[in-house]
């Protein structure tokens, strides 16, 4: 039911874990499921030069969380912004319909700490 690719993320995810001095944190939460995302990031002229998460959830929110954190790595800020739901599902070549809300949490879990970067150097 999985691709390779998300169990490979899976069972070994990239970017686990904290950046304490961290210049944004963005987190999301699915009421119905109950999983938990946190992304941290490390900004530097525009860049996202450092990027973590820790997240409570299944299987295919642990894929996002870790594909969509190697994803966003080096991006500048707005061409993180870009970065979808879809595009996430697309790179670990598809998730099953009922698990489409987990790439979501990715996606709003991203947002939400460039958000929170954006709202500390305004
Ligand atoms: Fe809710 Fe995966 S089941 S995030």
């Amino acid at each position: 039911m999985y691709s390779a690719k998300v169990m490979d993320h899976f069972t070994n995810p990239r970017n686990v874990g904290e950046i304490p001095d961290a210049d944004g944190v963005g987190t999301e939460g699915n009421p119905t499921c109950g999983d938990v995302m946190q992304i941290f990031i490390k900004v530097k002229d525009d860049r996202i030069v450092d990027i973590k998460f820790k997240t409570f959830g299944c299987g295919a929110a642990i894929a996002v969380s870790s594909m969509i954190t190697e994803m966003a790595k080096g991006k500048t800020i707005d061409e993180a912004l870009t970065i979808s739901k879809e595009s996430v599902a697309n790179e670990l070549e598809g998730l099953p319909p009922q698990k489409m809300h987990c790439s979501n949490l990715g996606a709003d879990a991203l947002k939400k700490a460039i958000e929170d970067y954006r709202s500390r150097n305004k």
